[in-house]
């Protein structure tokens, strides 16, 4: 008889480690609405296409009869796989074993796919379903998430990293996710905080309920911790595959591009009059964003936080951008902290990842008031300033109306490397508005004056020719171009093309010191 070459043994521990948890507690996990992380793994991926790694680690740990219960795997699925084709490392967490806590053994499988997505240049993915720390591990666990943290910062800029929360994720373990790129949660089945609701109520009384307190809802429109909000484990694991498709796989590599057939000189006259006559009258700039990219698909980012500045990614003629883009339809397109903080980030994931940048600009300025000056607005809007001055991706932009005051120099503009300025003729290029400048001009002479009504109309009239157009800017090489807005696609998509090549630098230094 033929020795037994121990095929025998490989098949059952394999098949020990895909029961993982326990039929009961798939159950429990199914019933809760959630799946299993085996099971995301097969939608996040191409089929077939996961590599399994260290399916038969085990933990350590001797402590409170843990030594009689070892589970391979130990909670965490990890391993590669394609999306799109494109290989990509990743980490599913396993709430039917230990909860999906975290081991110092767990920890290890995912720094080891971490590392290797650093040497090869892949993106790394990250499910997160876990109970935090495992209690019975002490400090190892605390250690294994200090490991994690560290790669998640090495890691930051180099390759892309993405994080799906697809149930609890409290304590310290919410900062490897917020370290990393992108964040997208499930409703009503994931939450994040650093403290939960009893906690809360002992220390503040205060009564609130987990998913009040960091469900999908609130940390997609409140906080802006999350970037996407799915409403299921279906969705939020397609939202990842298509985020996918704008990005390269590392900062030494370009995006990649998808052959359109939207003509590049697609000329769109919807676009002649999107921009209302009336200054004050609001507009959905998404509207001039579609119209400009291929096949009208904006794919938005933070779409409920801070919907005065709008955020996401389009092509042109094949090529992905990031777009960011003032929206008058929300506190009249004025930028904030929230705003601030949004584009900031966005602009510098965009520049880390040799992602083009297009700005829209209709902004009147920074919005006052002593909610935003006592909250930061000066530290927080310095962010966008810096993230766009540091930026050196081809840098295009396109002034649809205001560009007031230090807002004009913020967004993209000339004076800070904007590569091509675009402006329409509709656009008002000026330290503040008409209204604003006349009260501060001729404060004396309007508290003087007979009909100080009529004498504030002429004066408005008066400003608004010399300085509310694009003309001034122009003249002075500030804005390389008035274009008609029809034409736009086809500007930018030409001016992307020339600018392929660009290369820019920043002096050498170990890091700048964006105000934080
Ligand atoms: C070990 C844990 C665990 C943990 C859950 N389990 N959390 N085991 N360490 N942290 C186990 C449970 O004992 C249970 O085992 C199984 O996982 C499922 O848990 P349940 O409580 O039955 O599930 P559910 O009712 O859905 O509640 C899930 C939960 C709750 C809300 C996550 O388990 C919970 O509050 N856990 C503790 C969370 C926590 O405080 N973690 C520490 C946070 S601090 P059995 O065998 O019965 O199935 C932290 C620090 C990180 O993480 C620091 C980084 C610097």
């Amino acid at each position: 008889m033929a020795s037994d070459p121990g095929f025998e043994e490989l098949r059952r521990r394999h098949a020990e480690a895909e029961v993982a948890g326990g039929e009961d507690r798939v159950r429990r996990q199914h019933k809760a609405g959630k799946q299993t992380a085996r099971e995301r793994l097969g939608l996040l991926l191409d089929p077939g296409s996961f590599t399994e790694m260290d399916k038969f680690v085990v933990h350590q740990s001797h402590d409170f009869g843990m030594e009689h219960q070892k589970i391979p795997g130990d909670g965490v699925v990890t391993g590669s796989g394609r999306i799109h084709g494109r290989p990509v490392f990743v980490f599913a967490q396993d709430f039917t074993v230990f909860g999906g806590s975290l081991s110092g053994a767990y920890a290890g499988k995912i720094c080891k796919v971490m590392d290797l997505a650093m040497k090869t240049g892949a993106p790394v993915i990250g499910l997160n379903d876990s109970g935090g720390a495992r209690i019975q591990e002490g400090v190892v666990s605390l250690a294994g998430y200090a490991d994690i943290f560290l790669r998640n910062t090495l890691a930051s800029g180099v390759v892309p990293q993405i994080s799906a929360i697809m149930g609890p994720c409290a304590g310290g373990a919410v900062y490897s996710p917020a370290i990393t790129d992108f964040v997208v949660m499930v409703r009503q089945t994931s939450y994040m905080f650093v403290t939960g609701p009893d906690v809360i109520r002992a220390v503040t009384h205060e009564s609130v309920s987990a998913e009040e307190l960091g469900g999908a809802g609130t940390h997609a429109s409140t906080s802006g911790v999350a970037h996407f909000a799915a409403d299921s484990e279906e969705e939020c694991l397609a939202v990842i595959r298509e985020l996918m498709t704008f990005l390269p796989q590392n900062n030494a590599e370009d995006p990649p591009i998808r052959p359109t057939s939207d003509p590049v000189d697609r000329r769109d006259e919807s676009l002649q009059s999107i921009v209302p006559d009336q200054p004050g009258k609001p507009y959905d700039i998404k509207d001039i964003v579609k119209a400009v990219a291929d096949e009208r698909y904006f794919f938005e980012v933070q779409a409920d936080f801070a919907p005065n500045l709008v955020i996401g990614f389009a092509r042109l003629g094949g090529r992905p951008v990031g777009i960011v883009a003032n929206q008058p339809e929300h506190l009249a397109g004025c930028l904030d902290i929230s705003a601030s903080l949004k584009g900031a980030r966005f602009v510098r994931f965009c520049d880390c990842f040799n992602i083009p940048l297009v700005t829209f600009v209709d902004v009147p300025g920074f919005l006052p008031g002593t909610a935003q000056e006592y909250g930061g607005i000066i530290k927080h809007g310095a962010k966008l300033l810096y993230a766009y001055c540091e930026a050196t991706v081809p840098k295009l932009t396109v002034i649809t109306r205001k560009a007031y005051g230090g807002a004009y120099d913020v967004m993209s503009s000339k004076h800070i490397r904007g590569d091509v300025n675009f402006a329409y003729p509709t656009a008002e290029i000026a330290v503040m508005g008409p209204d604003g400048a006349v009260n501060i001009l001729y404060r004396r002479e309007l508290e003087n004056v007979e009909d100080a009504s009529q004498f504030r109309e002429e004066k408005i009239r008066e400003y608004r020719e010399k300085f509310a157009n694009p003309y001034v800017a122009a003249e002075r090489g500030y804005v390389d171009e008035i274009i008609e807005p029809r034409d736009t696609r086809a500007r930018l998509a030409a001016s992307l093309e020339l600018l392929h090549t660009k290369r820019d630098e920043n002096p050498p230094k170990k890091h700048g010191n964006i105000p934080l």
